[in-house]
């Protein structure tokens, strides 16, 4: 039986590589992963997958018309699942421009390509486009949730940038009956993510006893799922949704920034055997983001009704999984802080 020819790209992120990982799996499937390894593209991540005969790397840029060509046609693609992105807001306050670039051009050329490459032969073709939850914008403090009806409002770069995508994708699929499908989730956490963001910024600064900064007053509210349950997620809608259809994808588990640094200090005491309060002691109020959106919380209904998807891990679980990741891969953490682990690649792939 042949392989069906995935191209993933950005499967060398935080999310993308837990999705490879687990695609990997199937034997039925050839993942070929393009990603242009920006500063939050990692190989390391992939090393348990490096070897597989299912499994290539290609390195390159999304918004390189040229190589999206030969991919497809080197590889005879009949799917893409799209993530590469530049993904981290405080990046786009300073950068918009990067964003608009990468986020909406570079979806602008994979849809193209993809759509030249099937031109017009669509069975059992499909285009997965990951978004996120923060182009529907910021909602007020209350029980209010985003469903896939919620009118867009982004209202950083980053956001504005994805909300666009996401558009573009849409308008492929009316204008061109292009097979798309869509989802928006919300904040992931777990193993092998940037130290940027806020869960890994906090451990890794506990574990250095370095200050943990929290935005304003700490009471903006982020509802987190574990990036395992998001994959798996992935994996379902590429598995059953319809075309045309977008899907939100959500932890049912909010929390504000301070409460969420607090519970990290408790267990990260406790596991480093610190007295008790020690790491809530580094918490540090500094100036809030610029247009920091108050509450993003997802209605993640119609996945479960429809699909049969719901998360599986309890947050407990999965943030005192994710601490002992950490703990245990510190040479990544001070890999990826340095940067060596940039250099290191750069020697293999230029
Ligand atoms: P990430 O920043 O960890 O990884 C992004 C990957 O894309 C990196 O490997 C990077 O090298 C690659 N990349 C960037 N620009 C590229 C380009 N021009 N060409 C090719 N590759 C490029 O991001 P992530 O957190 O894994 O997020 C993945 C996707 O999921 C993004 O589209 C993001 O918007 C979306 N998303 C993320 C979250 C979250 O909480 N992290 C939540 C919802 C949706
Ligand atoms: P982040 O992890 O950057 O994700 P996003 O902005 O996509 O939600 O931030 C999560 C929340 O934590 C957000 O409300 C901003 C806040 N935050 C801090 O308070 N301090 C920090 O150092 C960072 C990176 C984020």
């Amino acid at each position: 039986m042949s392989k069906e020819n995935i191209l993933i790209t950005g499967g060398a992120g935080f999310i993308g590589s837990e999705l490879i990982r687990q695609l990997i799996k199937d034997q039925s499937k050839h993942v070929v992963n393009l990603d242009k390894l920006t500063y939050a593209g990692n190989l390391e991540n992939l090393k348990s997958v490096e070897d597989k005969s299912n499994y290539t790397f290609a390195k390159g840029d999304i918004c390189n018309n040229e190589l999206l060509i030969e991919l497809f046609e080197k590889y005879e693609i009949t799917k893409v699942i799209h993530l590469a992105a530049e993904s981290h807001v405080d990046r786009s306050i300073s950068d918009p421009l990067l964003f608009v670039k990468t986020n909406l051009l570079g979806t602008a050329s994979l849809l193209n390509a993809a759509k030249n490459y099937w031109d017009g032969n669509y069975e059992n073709k499909l285009f997965y486009h990951i978004s996120t939850d923060e182009v529907y914008g910021s909602l007020k403090m209350g029980k209010e949730l985003f469903t896939e009806s919620t009118s867009y409002d982004p209202r950083s770069p980053y956001s504005a940038s994805k909300a666009g995508s996401d558009h573009l994708v849409r308008a492929f699929y009316h204008t061109y009956n292009f097979p798309v499908v869509i989802s928006n989730c919300s904040n992931n956490y777990g193993p092998y993510q940037f130290p940027e963001k806020l869960i890994p910024l906090c451990i890794n600064n506990i574990i250095k006893r370095k200050p943990l900064p929290i935005y304003g007053e700490g009471e903006n509210i982020r509802d987190w799922l574990f990036v395992v349950d998001h994959a798996k997620a992935i994996l379902t809608v590429l598995n059953k949704g319809q075309l045309g259809e977008t899907y939100n994808i959500g932890g049912l588990n909010e929390w504000s920034n301070l409460d969420l640094v607090r519970v990290i200090c408790k267990i990260m005491d406790e596991k480093l055997k610190r007295p008790v309060g020690d790491a809530e002691k580094s918490i540090t109020f500094v100036k809030d983001r610029a247009g920091h959106d108050l509450r993003y919380a997802i209605d993640a209904s119609k996945i479960k009704n429809e699909l049969g998807w719901s998360p599986k891990y309890q947050f407990e679980e999965g943030i005192s999984l994710t601490i002992d990741w950490y703990l245990n891969n510190q040479t990544w953490l001070s890999n990826v802080s340095s940067g060596d682990y940039q250099s290191y690649y750069k020697k293999q792939y230029g």
